[in-house]
């Protein structure tokens, strides 16, 4: 057990923490406050701060003891330092370094994005490599090339409202609890895909996303059918909506992915736990002849088995970060060779 990783994970709505090791994962536990935040129709930073301090410490503790293990006993601590809302993720880097420090343990600060990516590994089989990873959450519809561990080369990303985010101001606006991607994507299964025909933003074969002006032919179509209009085809419309995202979500990955020369797609975030999206997906890369993963629901939206993850595979290839490590609301993917490059303070 002394190989174990403590990953943390507090950069958003989701207090977490758990242990990954040489076997896999060992423990996992998430504090949402996703029903805190809903009361206000999306997250309040300030509430985020003051409920990630109150759960942080219970659930590292939680994760230690399922795993059997004291802090003393763990390989290094992992914990995401951005991007992410600042205030929340000093939370998580503070008793991240705390631990650290009282147990002179390696820090690994690890890139959110990064984390998302590491949902892939934590089942078998894992990605093969090189490989196409698309990151579709609540902040970012980013495709990137995975060339090896730690090498990432980003090839587009949302150059307005993230997929996630669509999701969400499109659920507020149909009259559907915060965050509405789940109860959105949970109506589509009961409409027509056909029903409107919205908008694909398809920019030229770019690898950008861009989902605002969806997002705008939706308001249009609510405001010509008026607030009966709606509740009466509110599935038609879930489920048309979800279609135009999907549909560029998914060409959009298979033409990066023959355009790279790779043979197999991943994709994670909070969407990739859409049935609609994970459906369009499968029946997509068997006609492409691409090999695809997805990681289980409860990998998709934020926790920190992946950051643990992330941070294992870092522990084995590269040094750890200074007790100096920052925290940044937006955060680049590290460049090739940060991992090895990094020394103790
Ligand atoms: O990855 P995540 O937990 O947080 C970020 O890093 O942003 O993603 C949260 C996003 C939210 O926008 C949420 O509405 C969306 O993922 N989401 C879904 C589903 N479950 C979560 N979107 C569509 N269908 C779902 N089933
Ligand atoms: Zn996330």
């Amino acid at each position: 057990m002394g190989q174990c990783i403590l990953g943390i994970e507090s950069s958003c709505d989701e207090t977490a923490a758990a242990v990954y090791g040489p076997g896999g994962l060992v423990s996992n536990v998430v504090a949402s406050q996703l029903a805190a935040h809903a009361v206000f129709g999306g997250v309040v930073p300030e509430l985020a701060s003051r409920m990630h301090l109150e759960a942080l410490l219970p659930v590292v503790r939680a994760a230690l003891a399922d795993a059997g293990l004291t802090a003393g006993e763990l390989a290094g601590v992992a914990v995401a330092h951005g991007p992410g809302l600042v205030g929340s993720l000093l939370v998580g880097v503070c008793a991240a370094k705390a631990l650290a420090l009282a147990n002179d343990l390696p820090l690994y600060g690890i890139n959110h994005l990064e984390g998302h990516l590491y949902s892939n590994y934590l089942e078998p089989p894992a990605p093969p490599l090189p490989h196409l990873t698309l990151i579709a959450s609540g902040g970012h519809s980013d495709l990137i090339l995975v060339r090896d561990h730690g090498h990432y080369e980003v090839l587009g990303r949302a150059r307005d409202d993230a997929a996630g985010e669509a999701f969400d101001k499109v659920g507020r606006l149909l009259g559907l609890p915060y965050p509405g991607g789940p109860r959105l994507d949970q109506l589509a299964e009961q409409g027509d895909p056909q029903a409107f025909a919205f908008p694909r933003a398809w920019l030229d074969g770019s690898p950008e996303f861009s989902f605002s002006g969806l997002k705008t032919a939706v308001v249009r179509v609510c405001e010509e059918l008026g607030a009966v209009g709606v509740a009466d085809r509110l599935a038609d419309l879930c489920a048309s909506f979800r279609q135009a995202v999907v549909e560029v979500l998914v060409r959009k990955s298979l033409g990066a992915a023959r355009e790279q020369g790779v043979g197999h797609l991943a994709v994670c975030g909070g969407v990739a736990a859409s049935v609609g999206l994970r459906r369009a997906l499968q029946e997509a890369t068997v006609a492409a002849g691409l090999t695809l993963s997805l990681p289980p629901l409860r990998y998709c939206t934020d926790n920190a088995a992946m950051i643990a993850c992330a941070g294992y595979h870092r522990s084995q290839r590269g040094g750890p970060d200074a007790l100096t490590l920052g925290v940044a609301s937006g955060l680049p993917l590290p460049a090739p060779g940060a991992w090895a490059g990094r020394e103790v303070a």
